[in-house]
This record gives C-alpha cells, structure tokens and sequence, in this order.
C-alpha cells in the first residue's frame, strides 16, 4: 500500500466540513493533494470550500502565500454531491460529528464505495479507532489522523495504529501527513492517544493544589509560567478550553485507563463544571473576565515590605540554597541561633515532614523550591503555624535576588516539582506501555501544547530519572497516594542511572 502522494492525482476526501474538515482539506490541498469534499448537511461543503478560499486569499493578501499557489490550492478542492463521488479517493479523513454510530455507518458505507487499496482514518479524539473499525470488514485499513485545532496553524498530527491497522497503513498516513505539511507521530489506539493523556496532570495536579489550599489559582500559574516556563498556567488554559471540555476529558481518561490513580481529578474541578462557570465563554471560571473580554488579574507576588532578615540558619548542608541566600545578601549560620528564620530546600517532601526529619523549629521555618528558572520566580512555602513575621523577613531576603516571590502553604514537592514530576512520570508511563517512542512523545507534547519541553525532557528539567524517581516516591510516602507512584520506565532508568530516553 505504498502511497505515492506526490502523484498529480493523488486525491484525498474530506467527509464533514465544520471546524476540522476545512482546516484538513485546506492543508491537503496546500499540499499539492487533490480534495474531494463532503457533508451531510445541505450547502455545508460549498460553504467550507468558499471559507478555505477566503483564508487562503487572505493569506496571500498578507504575503504569507503566493498569490498563485492560494488559486491553485482552492482549484484542487472540489465539492461532490454523493457518497459515490468518492470513489477515486486513496484516502479518506472523516470528520463528522463525534458519536460512534454515525461513525460506524460512515465507514461500513466507504468500504462499499472506495478501491480496496484505499485507506480509511478518522479524526476522532475521543472514540477509539477499534471500536469505529468493528464495523469494517477490512479493519487492516483503518486508521486514526488526530489533528489540532486550529489545523492550519498546529504542526501536530498523531497517526493512530489500531491492533487490526496495517503497518502500510500507517506508513501511508505519516507519508500523507508530511505531504500535508504536518508532523505526524505513531500513536497507539488508547484513550486519549498522546497529547490529550499527557496533559492530564498539568490540569488535574494544580487542581489538586488549589483544592488543599497550597495557592491560590493566579498563583499556580504564576509559579507555572515564570519557573517551568509555560506559556498558559493551566487555570489560564482551563478558562480557555472551557470547564464544559476540560473536566469531561479528565473523566473520560481516569475511566479509560481504569481508575488509574494518576489520572484522577478532583471534587472541586467537577463542582467548576457544574458551577456554569465554564472559563472566558462564559464571562468567568477560574479567573474573572471584564466586559473586553480581558482577564482581572489577581495577586501572585508575596509583598516584600518587611526588613529582610539579616541571619538565616540552614536546615542543611545545600550548596545551591546556601548559594542563593549568599546572592540575596544573607548571613549564614549553620547552626539555629534560636532566632533567626529557618530555610531549607526540601526534594518531594513537604515542610511539616522536612521539620520533623530534621528535628528544626517549624515556627521560623521556610522552604524554597530550587527547582526551574528561580531567578524569575521563587516559591517559599511554610508549615501550619509560621511565625508570619520570620516569613515576611525570609521573602523579603529572598526577594533581594530580584526573583518575584510566591508565598504558599505546605506540600510535597511544592507546585513546581509536583506538577513537572507528574508530567514526566506519565510521559515515561506512556513510553513503557508504547503509546508512542519516547522522541515522539516529546516532539507530540511540544508541538500539539506548545509545552517548554516534552514529557520526558520535563524529567531532565528536575534533575534527571534518579533525582524525579526520589521526589515522586516521597510524595507518595507523605500523602500515602497511588497517584504519585513512579512508573516502571523511570524507576529502571534511576537505579541503572540511565538517561530518561534510554529506550528499553
Ligand atoms: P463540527 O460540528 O464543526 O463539524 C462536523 C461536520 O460534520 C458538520 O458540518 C456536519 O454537518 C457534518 N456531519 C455530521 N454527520 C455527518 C455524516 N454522517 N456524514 C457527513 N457529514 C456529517 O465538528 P468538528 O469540531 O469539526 O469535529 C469533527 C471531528 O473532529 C469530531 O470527531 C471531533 O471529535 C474531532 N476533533 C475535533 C477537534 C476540535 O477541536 N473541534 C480536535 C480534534 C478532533
């Protein structure tokens, strides 16, 4: 089934015009393919046709596309009436509505119209390709080509391999995909496939640390985007999405991969979808919006207005702290002077746990995350019962680094190293149970998110497998949860002390 998609008639058909089908017909025929364009609906391929001409005149009036090429492109468009029409197609992308049925009775009707060398795949994302292929009877054609929204600007395209989906037929798809001017990714037929699994834990994990009041959501996603480097905090991304999406998507992937601790969501994400309050489409979720549309920030910087402390103590022996407090023009002293704030750097555990270890006085005691871009932003955390006022002197010399300082209560692992440690932990648990490789789960997550760094350079980002596999198992010792249970993958590349990549 080698394709040969750079053939004058190589031709593709798009079955459902609405918001994806355009946007794959548009790159298809950018493409140099031939499209064949369908709907149910009555005039709604005609409507998608003119709508692609438009974006593409649009874009050759801005320079970005030869005046000709854009001509050329909606030439190779073209609107068919019946189902029958598309029987010169060497492939079909079906993009119709999301519901199984429809999608079955879709595919049954192709297998009766199209050559049999011709390839069938589905846009879904959220249906498995499996379930839509039982109705086929040759499912060794069948496929998924998951793109992103909005396609003409989203590189991504996660090529689905069902068990029944024939090597060549994947092999035709990512040929395709290129041809299309995307970067399409082998991904096996599971739920969510890649980038929708693998951002789970950026959503759910700060949710989580919103519900036990560790910070509030400005503040997650202040630590997020100036430490981590993203460029939405995942409050900020939630409220774009919408809750309406967002929280059913966490279901859908905690039951399809059978209550899996980790992928668990909480409470509190349900109670915001149930609220109404869905995120900017309704005026207000996380964050509230004024009448542009514009977001009404909210405080994320500790003040530092307090005399910052002259003397801090050092919980331990750290070099990196010991560093940083010596920037920000601290006295050091290696033993408790009874009075001056206690600062320590804690790895997965939380501050109450750190005192208790340490035998310190958990009254003068703050700890800072070491972990990400600390001259952007620090986060201090401190146990129940502070001392507020041997807080306020701590931030106001941490702030002396010129770093902005967000205050937050106790956790394991802070914000940064519980969220990041998640991310990676499952980008391993996706590479050991072969949703993807390892390089293509990056470049999905890197590309399909616009994350900083794939899954797995997350890992390398904290410090490498050994440093993330001591962190996740303390979490796990501190709260006695599951959820943060290291994968398999890891665990074996920190005892062999092996890079994170290291495939099996
Ligand atoms: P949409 O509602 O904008 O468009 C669906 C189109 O399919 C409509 O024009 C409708 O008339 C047509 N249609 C429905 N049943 C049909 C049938 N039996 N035969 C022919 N045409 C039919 O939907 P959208 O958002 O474009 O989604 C399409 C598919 O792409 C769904 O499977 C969805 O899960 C998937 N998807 C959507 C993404 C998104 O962000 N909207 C992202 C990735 C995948």
């Amino acid at each position: 089934m080698a394709m040969d998609w750079s053939r004058d008639e190589a031709t593709v058909a798009v079955i459902g015009t609405g918001a994806m089908g355009r946007g794959i017909a548009q790159v298809a025929a950018q493409g140099g393919l031939k499209v064949l364009l369908f709907d149910a609906a009555s005039g709604a391929a005609e409507r998608a046709r003119a709508y692609i001409a438009e974006m593409l005149d649009g874009a050759a009036r801005k320079g970005r596309l030869a005046p000709a090429e854009a001509e050329a492109a909606v030439a190779r468009i073209h609107v068919i009436g019946a189902m029958e029409d598309l029987a010169p197609a060497d492939a079909v992308i079906e993009a119709i509505v999301e519901a199984l049925d429809a999608k079955r009775d879709l595919f049954r009707q192709l297998e009766a119209i199209l050559r049999p060398d011709a390839v069938i795949a589905s846009n879904t994302s959220s249906i498995r390709i499996a379930s839509i292929a039982a109705a086929c009877t040759n499912k060794a054609r069948v496929a998924g080509m998951h793109f992103f929204n909005p396609v003409p600007l989203m590189k991504l395209v996660e090529v689905i391999r069902a068990p029944a989906t024939a090597p060549a037929v994947v092999e035709a798809l990512t040929a395709l995909g290129k041809r299309m001017g995307r970067v399409p990714v082998t991904v096996s037929d599971s739920p969510g496939f890649l980038v929708n699994l693998g951002n789970r834990p950026f959503s759910t994990e700060a949710v989580r640390l919103a519900m036990e009041g560790v910070a509030s959501p400005a503040e997650i996603d202040a630590i997020l985007r100036d430490a981590v480097g993203f460029r939405m905090g995942p409050f900020e991304l939630m409220d774009l999405t919408g809750l309406d999406v967002n929280f059913p998507a966490a279901k859908i992937m905690y039951d399809g991969y059978f209550q899996d601790r980790r992928l668990a969501t909480w409470p509190l994400h349900q109670a915001m979808a149930e609220s109404g309050q869905l995120g900017r489409k309704t005026g207000g979720g996380w964050y509230a919006y004024d009448t542009d549309g514009k977001l009404v920030p909210q405080p994320t910087d500790a003040p530092a207005s307090a005399t910052p402390a002259a003397k801090l103590v050092l919980a331990e022996r750290d070099e990196a702290l010991s560093k940083l407090l010596l920037e920000a023009g601290a006295e050091l002293l290696a033993r408790d002077d009874g009075a001056s704030p206690i600062v320590g750097a804690p790895l997965g555990e939380d501050a109450s746990t750190f005192a208790a270890r340490l035998g310190l006085d958990a009254r003068r005691l703050v700890c800072v995350d070491l972990s990400g871009n600390i001259a952007k932003r620090l986060t201090a955390m401190r146990p129940p019962g502070a001392d507020p006022a041997a807080v306020a002197a701590a931030v106001s010399r941490l702030a002396q680094t010129g770093a902005k300082v967000t205050v937050i209560k106790d956790s394991p692992g802070f914000v940064v190293q519980r969220v990041v440690a998640m991310i990676g932990n499952l980008g391993c648990e996706m590479a050991q149970i072969g949703i993807a490789s390892p390089a293509d789960i990056d470049l999905a997550m890197k590309l399909g998110l616009n994350y900083p760094r794939g899954s797995l350079e997350m890992v390398d980002f904290l410090g490498g497998a050994r440093r993330v596999h001591e962190i996740l198992g303390r979490i796990q010792a501190v709260t006695g949860d599951d959820r943060y249970r290291p994968s398999l993958w890891l665990r074996r590349r920190a005892l062999l002390d092996l890079p994170v990549n290291t495939p099996d």
